[in-house]
């Protein structure tokens, strides 16, 4: 219908008769000639209808309103003197219109596209008002762009692209399954996949030897601003290989789809032992645009005359004593502030949080008097102070402690708006620990097909195994994990999971068959594209990056999924719906 998009129109074309299509984004009346600007995916083009130049065309123009579908038809020319508009690749151009056609009509708009303001809920439920805006546009050709640059770099790495199966066994990562009456097996169920994961292990025993697939995960899991119940992965796995190869596939998978989009990224990533993440950091996936990193200071405590401290100090495998130092921070932070900080960590449980400050004739501040002036300075030279410096001291359990100094590091570089924008740091967190253990119960960290480096343990959670997380930015962007390629010792983690024989038989009976039939030594990863996507696109929020997405309380406002379905559907499926209050 159209010669050109309206982004190819320039200075070239004038003279030149065209048609573009599109929408109208502004229509503007001024004294007898009419204005309208029309966008198409991706560029808005000026349109004059003047009746002296054409009066049929000014006619219909009369009647044009916002988002109305136009075909038009007319001669490009240079713009007016001081009238050109830089912010567009067709800013020094116009179109005289000689032919106007209104192909559809639009009801006022709900809200005005492109108003990031605007209710989310309002924005949802019309979702493809708002994909019509460049915001949008530019963030799915964006998506769409790495999607394609994943999949030809996989190719050229000798990765064959299968689907596996949707309808389903449960695969557990970690959330719960979204399941799928049977209409066949009355009282039998499909579980939607968490992930490929089981299937790609067994392309791997089917001798494929390097899988990817862009997939497609459900998870009906507690939602946050990087979580969707339904998302997207990048999985690959690959036969024969170290941890080494998995993490070099990773690297040169994400460098292409990074360069291809645009983006300058280095080609090798730094990594982190998990212990020193944690210990340093507070958190498996620490962000690395920025420093402020813990130091442990129990062993100077032990000998302060703090009876809290010292108490705490003496069981140094259970408990942490961790400092954290502020460059200026006595200098720059208020009183008021000081006392927020201690609010903050009280929300994470936290007692209190203990500070000093580093003044011109030494370490000053309310804890002070409890240390020898040889502590003090030991203190000084641990933590590396400078007059000006302030240090704060979380001290307790040592997953507590851990959490929320981990959170308070987060805070500290957000209040004092140290993150720079526009940078990607990327870190591999390596050597995770096989289990760990909650409320009694042992649970595998990264999953339990993960291979432990070794089973010769006091302390199952001091288990490591061989698995691996990328970090981009502070966002667990993937993980993966050299996988259990041998019978025995899967049906072993099993056990050590609580999980016994039977059960192990009834849920995961196929892949210990599978691995009796000579599997290989086999690997992999997956990262998640949605989180990928709204990294490089800068958003805070999941939701820009799908083109449907859900609420937070797993809902589509767009089709009003999920919803209702009739008798008649459930008595197939041999289901009755029980009445009860709705899960807040
Ligand atoms: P994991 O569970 O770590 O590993 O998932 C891999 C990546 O998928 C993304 N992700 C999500 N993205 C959006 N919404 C969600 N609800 C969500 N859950 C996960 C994250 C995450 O890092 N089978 C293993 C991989 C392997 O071992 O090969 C797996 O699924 O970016």
């Amino acid at each position: 219908m159209r010669t050109h998009y309206c982004a190819q129109i320039n200075e070239q074309h004038n003279g030149e008769v065209v048609t573009v299509a599109g929408w109208v984004s502004s229509r503007r009346d001024h004294g007898g000639v009419i204005f309208i600007d029309l966008r198409d995916k991706d560029e808005v083009l000026q349109l004059v209808c003047d009746p002296a130049d054409n009066a049929a065309a000014h006619k219909i123009a009369e009647d044009v309103r916002d988002q109305f579908v136009l075909i038009a038809t007319g001669t490009i020319r240079p713009r007016g003197e001081g009238l050109e508009n830089p912010n567009l690749k067709t800013g020094k151009v116009e179109m005289v219109v000689e032919k106007l056609v209104i192909e559809n009509r639009s009801k006022p708009m709900p809200f005005e596209i492109g108003d990031e303001k605007v209710n989310e809920e309002i924005r949802l439920r019309h979702r493809y008002l708002e994909l019509r805006s460049q915001r949008s546009y530019t963030i799915f050709k964006l998506r769409s762009k790495a999607t394609i640059a994943a999949r030809n770099a996989l190719d050229e790495l000798g990765f064959l692209e299968v689907e596996t199966p949707i309808l389903t066994k449960s695969t557990p990562e970690g959330a719960r399954d979204y399941l799928v009456p049977s209409r066949v097996h009355h009282g039998e169920f499909y579980a939607l996949p968490q992930s490929p994961q089981l299937f790609k292990q067994l392309l791997m025993v089917g001798g494929f030897d390097r899988y990817f697939q862009i997939a497609k995960c459900f998870r009906d899991e507690d939602l946050r601003a990087d979580r969707q119940p339904e998302f997207t992965q990048i999985d690959v796995e690959m036969s024969f290989c170290t941890q080494e190869d998995v993490i070099q596939i990773a690297e040169k998978l994400i460098y292409n789809v990074f360069t291809k989009c645009g983006f300058e990224i280095p080609g090798t990533f730094k990594r982190m032992t998990h212990h020193d993440a944690m210990e340093k950091y507070g958190s498996d996936k620490p962000d690395m645009r920025y420093d402020l990193a813990m130091v442990d200071v129990i062993d100077i405590f032990e000998r302060c005359d703090n009876e809290i401290f010292s108490a705490i100090a003496k069981a140094p495998k259970k408990n942490r004593i961790k400092a954290l130092k502020v460059p200026n921070g006595d200098n720059i932070f208020s009183k008021r502030q000081m006392k927020g900080f201690e609010d903050y960590v009280r929300k994470f449980g936290a007692q209190g949080l203990g500070y000093f400050q580093m003044k011109e004739d030494g370490l000053k501040g309310p804890l002070a008097k409890f240390f020898t002036d040889a502590d003090l300075q030991a203190i000084i030279d641990r933590c590396e102070l400078k007059t000006g410096d302030a240090v704060f001291f979380g001290a307790g359990e040592k997953k507590l402690v851990l959490d929320y100094m981990g959170r308070f590091r987060i805070y500290l570089a957000e209040t004092m708006e140290i993150i720079p924008k526009g940078t990607f740091e990327f870190l591999w967190v390596v050597d995770f620990p096989m289990f760990e253990v909650e409320d009694g119960r042992v649970k595998a960290l990264h999953h339990p097909f993960t291979q432990p480096k070794s089973l010769d343990y006091e302390d199952i959670e001091e288990i490591e195994s061989i698995a691996y997380d990328i970090v981009l930015n502070g966002t667990e962007l993937g993980g993966g994990s050299i996988r259990i390629h041998k019978e025995a010792m899967q049906s072993e983690i099993f056990k050590l999971l609580g999980i016994g024989e039977e059960e192990a038989q009834e849920k995961f009976g196929f892949l210990l068959d599978a691995l009796k039939y000579g599997a290989p030594p086999h690997g992999g990863f997956a990262l998640g594209l949605d989180r990928l996507i709204m990294l490089m696109a800068g958003t805070d929020s999941i939701r820009d990056v799908i083109a449907f997405p859900k609420t937070q309380r797993a809902q589509c406002l767009l089709t009003q999924a999920p919803s209702n379905v009739d008798n008649e559907q459930l008595k197939e499926l041999g289901l009755r719906v029980r009445q009860t209050a709705a899960i807040q």
